[in-house]
């Protein structure tokens, strides 16, 4: 065992001869950006070795670090101490707070939630014509006649009640699950849970008046094993107990949100969860290895309700959590719960298009009752990995692009910039592709072949990269520069064919031309921040005039609140996910071609 001291935080953390950099500075709970999942190939885990020995880089290695391998650069996934050692971590490489999207549009459902509160005043002398103490419960809350009590309620009944006394009841479907005077509990809340790979949203509801009391949300600690799905999914798989270590990772960072929240878990008396299909396993316990390979298929994709005790979730002891149907293994709860915040259960008098755009982008097309989807793999650009600067939408994200005859650039949290975010790396291309530093094919053109109309400023941008040419997008106090790579033009270049193949796919699957959409519904985190003419001038979307988009927000979560606060809108939820013809992409026999077609700029 060696001791590792940690800078600039000052902290000493061990490392066992066995673990590497990354697993010891993750069990001292310092997280590093890791979208490989420690395999070694994203180049996101630098730390700079400033004492001690370890194991020598690899070729690989050295090849994702470049010049500052000389300078005492490692990846930390790849470094086993061989002593006592002391290693900085740079800004860059820990895990940024990533701007979160809570909100989004509402929408009107008959209030009706599965919990609810009702107040009767006990008459004892109905005892006389009843057959028991719950059935006249049940006459007083005037409720179903199936009312059940589980056993610890039977003796509460038992211990008596005061006659002309007033109590609240607090019912959780047919379930009698707690009495007390009038005035003395609070309200019951419920919790409406996106469970995303990236973060995980919370919102609190009051039951008794639909309120939403407070929203919160947390890196989801499962970050710890990997960026995406792919890398959950061979941690749970590869590693012993890692199904367990996901599961408890995403159960802890719910907790974390109700800690935040400072409400008493007790009062929370339901859940609704959505999420992607493999973090809705995951949370379930349920192995997502047959997620990882072909054909995709999950193990279950109907809705649950789970005694929250059993998850174990932090809630009432009596509490339920009710998992939200989801349609496929890459059309998830949280696709689901969008359809429905956005009103997919009913018939649309026209054509629009829902999109959810990140690592897995999903789609779904609507026209009158008739229902398809899809998910594409735009992979990890949109959210700002395997980019050489790449980060995730936080502090220092370079969001906005702007090229004239100067570089316009707007940083998250107004910051200096340490990197780029999704929606800046597309305006960026998009920009390039403008001024023609970026050709139709996605080539960038060096120095010599630039543009003679470019300004000094912008050609002075265009410089010798490592492999080609990049384009300098800032240079910070330190000397160093955020630019984008020909690669990264490449990688966006994918992503996008990824997203208009899916949506080619769909529209040609209805027999529907992209000029019949009527509304383009944009929902989640990298959506809302996108500039969609931008995104057109890549070709990423159909030729949609602006009047036809909308932002939707975080659509899953405010599914997952209406599933919670209406039991109509919970079944119709269900319903909705059985009635959605889910379509295999990549399985179409042209899909090659189609998407060989949209690599192409526009
Ligand atoms: S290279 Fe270390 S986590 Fe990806």
């Amino acid at each position: 065992m060696h001791e590792l001291t940690v800078l600039p935080d000052g902290t000493t953390a061990e490392s066992a001869e066995d673990s590497s950099v990354l697993e010891s500075l993750r069990r001292h709970d310092t997280i590093l950006t890791s979208p490989c999942g420690g395999e070694g190939t994203c180049g996101k885990c630098r730390v700079l070795l400033e004492e001690g020995s370890a194991n020598a880089p690899t070729p690989q290695e050295r090849g994702l670090l470049g010049a500052a391998a000389d300078e005492g650069s490692r990846l930390a996934c790849q470094t086993m101490l061989q002593s006592n050692a002391t290693v900085r971590i740079p800004a860059a490489s820990r895990v940024p707070n990533v701007r979160v999207l809570t909100g989004g549009a509402p929408r009107d459902v008959p209030f009706f939630p599965n919990v609810r509160r009702r107040t009767f005043t006990w008459e004892r002398s109905r005892l006389e014509d009843a057959e028991s103490v719950v059935d006249v419960v049940a006459q007083l809350l005037d409720a179903r006649a199936d009312l059940r009590v589980d056993l610890a309620m039977a003796r509460q009944l038992a211990t008596g009640m005061e006659d002309g006394q007033t109590y609240e009841a607090t019912i959780l479907g047919n379930r009698l699950v707690a009495i007390s005077p009038e005035g003395v509990d609070e309200d019951p809340l419920g919790i409406a849970l996106d469970v995303g790979t990236t973060t995980v949203v919370a919102q609190l509801v009051n039951l008794t008046t639909g309120e939403a009391v407070g929203t919160h949300s947390r890196v989801n600690d499962q970050s710890r094993f990997g960026s995406d799905v792919i890398a959950r999914i061979n941690h749970s798989v590869a590693e012993e107990g890692g199904l367990d270590e996901l599961r408890e990772a995403a159960l802890s960072t719910i907790k974390e949100c109700v800690a935040m929240s400072g409400v008493d878990p007790s009062h929370i008396y339901e859940a609704v969860a959505v999420g992607n299909t493999t973090m809705m396993h995951l949370l379930a316990g349920i192995s997502p290895e047959s997620l990882g390979q072909l054909p995709y298929t999950p193990v279950v994709r109907a809705g649950a309700d789970v005694p929250a005790a059993d998850m174990p979730m932090p809630f009432n002891d009596v509490a339920s959590v009710h998992l939200m149907a989801g349609i496929a293994g890459y059309v998830g709860a949280d696709t689901v719960g969008a359809m429905l915040a956005a009103g997919f259960d009913e018939e649309y008098d026209g054509v629009r298009l829902l999109a959810d755009i990140g690592t897995n982008c999903e789609l779904v097309l609507q026209r009158g009752a008739e229902i398809v989807a899809c998910s594409t793999p735009a992979g990890p650009a949109f959210e700002g990995a395997r980019l050489e600067h790449g980060m995730l939408a936080g502090p220092g994200a370079i969001e906005r692009v702007t090229i004239g005859d100067t570089c316009e650039i707007r940083v998250v949290g107004r910051v200096e910039a340490r990197g780029i975010c999704g929606s800046g790396v597309v305006d960026v291309t998009a920009q390039l592709l403008d001024a023609d530093i970026v050709e139709m094919t996605g080539r960038m053109v060096n120095e010599e072949d630039a543009p003679e109309s470019l300004s000094d400023d912008i050609r002075g941008r265009i410089e010798d990269g490592e492999y080609g040419p990049v384009f300098v997008l800032a240079r910070r106090e330190d000397g160093d520069a955020v630019y984008v790579t020909q690669r990264d033009i490449r990688e966006t270049q994918l992503a996008k064919a990824a997203v208009r193949t899916g949506i080619d796919t769909l529209l040609h699957s209805m027999d529907i031309p992209a000029d019949d959409i009527d509304e383009l519904l944009i929902a989640g985190g990298f959506g809302s921040y996108l500039n969609t003419a931008n995104a057109r001038r890549l070709g990423m979307i159909p030729d949609i005039a602006d009047e036809k988009i909308r932002y939707v927000g975080n659509a899953a979560l405010v599914g997952a609140r209406l599933a919670l606060i209406s039991a109509e809108m919970r079944a119709r939820g269900e319903a909705l996910s059985r009635r959605v013809t889910h379509v295999h992409v990549a399985r179409l026999p042209n899909f090659q071609d189609r998407f060989s077609e949209a690599m192409l700029f526009e």
